[in-house]
């Protein structure tokens, strides 16, 4: 069921903790004019060649992954709920000459205006923490089927829902079956970009907002690995890729997580590796512009090294 009212304490939430976030991240602008980007290997590999396609990011928050994929050759469309998300990438993409539209607008609203409008694309991405905001997960696949050209894909990479059932010391603390009642917390989104550091500030870290309690409520929705690829199946998109990841990429979410090549996070060295993160592609068929109710004979379930 849409939980609209509590989008909306999320967007206060997430307008007080985006300002938190990037008061920390020094000269961006500076970092994308000189060719910097904030992608990982990751995304790169489930988007594939972007050469001359219509890519939006849902939930693009202000806009660094969004403007770093325009820089491998797609026209990309940013949409989030945060008014101040939305408007330092707005900004971001003046001061850096790198194009891209970005549309302040809950992600479901946005859905509904781009069908009336016919618009269509050619890639829909979802990363890093977005899922999780969603109150309705069955709702979301099909507005996301919606947007898509017949052949186009949609291409899912975040954190995954198993290890959110610990909290910060490793402890289980929540349900791993609690998607639609989500868990509720009186102060929103935290400052986890001064708890990464570096990690989450490829632009060089500075001090910035210090102790920052979030003043708003926010509310998440856990959905689990079966719910998200089922309504994708269901909202008629064939599965072809999921991969499990044993790490986080830039993010430290739990306490004495260990440090690898490439930014990487794992789990402390007295704990075994855990399904950290997970990516998916699930195309719309091409010539019907409809989809089957099937999951595809490609299909790889793998599991990351
Ligand atoms: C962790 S951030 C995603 C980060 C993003 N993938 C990036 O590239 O930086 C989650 C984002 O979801 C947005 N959000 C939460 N609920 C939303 C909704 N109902 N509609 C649109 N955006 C939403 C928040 O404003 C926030 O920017």
């Amino acid at each position: 069921m849409l939980r609209k009212d509590m989008h909306e304490d999320n967007r206060r939430s997430w307008n007080a903790a985006t300002d938190a976030h990037n008061s920390h991240k020094a000269d961006q602008a500076a970092f994308f004019r000189a060719g910097g980007s904030t992608l990982y290997p990751d995304e790169i590999e489930l988007l594939g060649d972007l050469k001359g396609k219509t890519l939006v990011h849902l939930q693009c928050n202000s806009g660094q992954d969004t403007l770093s994929i325009a820089r491998l050759g797609a026209t990309v469309t940013g949409v989030d709920i945060s008014d101040s998300a939305i408007s330092f990438a707005q900004q971001l993409s003046e001061d850096t000459g790198i194009a891209g539209q970005f549309i302040r607008s809950d992600v479901y609203d946005w859905f509904e205006q781009a069908a009336k409008q016919g618009k269509k694309f050619d890639v829909v991405l979802s990363s890093y923490g977005a899922i999780i905001w969603l109150s309705d997960i069955g709702v979301w696949a099909k507005g996301v089927a919606s947007i898509l050209k017949p052949g186009g894909k949609v291409v899912v990479l975040d954190f995954h829902p198993y290890p959110m059932i610990f909290g910060w010391d490793w402890k289980p603390e929540f349900s791993y079956f609690d998607g639609q009642k989500g868990q509720h917390f009186e102060n929103g989104v935290g400052d986890y970009v001064a708890i990464a550091g570096e990690a989450l500030t490829p632009s060089g870290y500075v001090e910035g907002t210090k102790d920052f309690i979030n003043p708003h409520p926010g509310h998440e929705f856990n959905w689990s690995i079966s719910e998200i690829i089922t309504a994708l199946v269901q909202a008629g998109l064939a599965l072809k890729v999921f991969k499990e990841y044993p790490y986080f990429n830039g993010a430290k979410l739990f306490n004495d997580m260990r440090e690898g090549e490439g930014n990487r996070y794992y789990p402390p060295d007295n704990m075994p590796s855990l399904p950290l993160m997970y990516g998916i592609v699930a195309e719309k068929d091409k010539g019907l512009g409809g989809g089957t109710m099937s999951m595809s004979r490609s299909f790889q379930w793998q599991l990351c090294e």
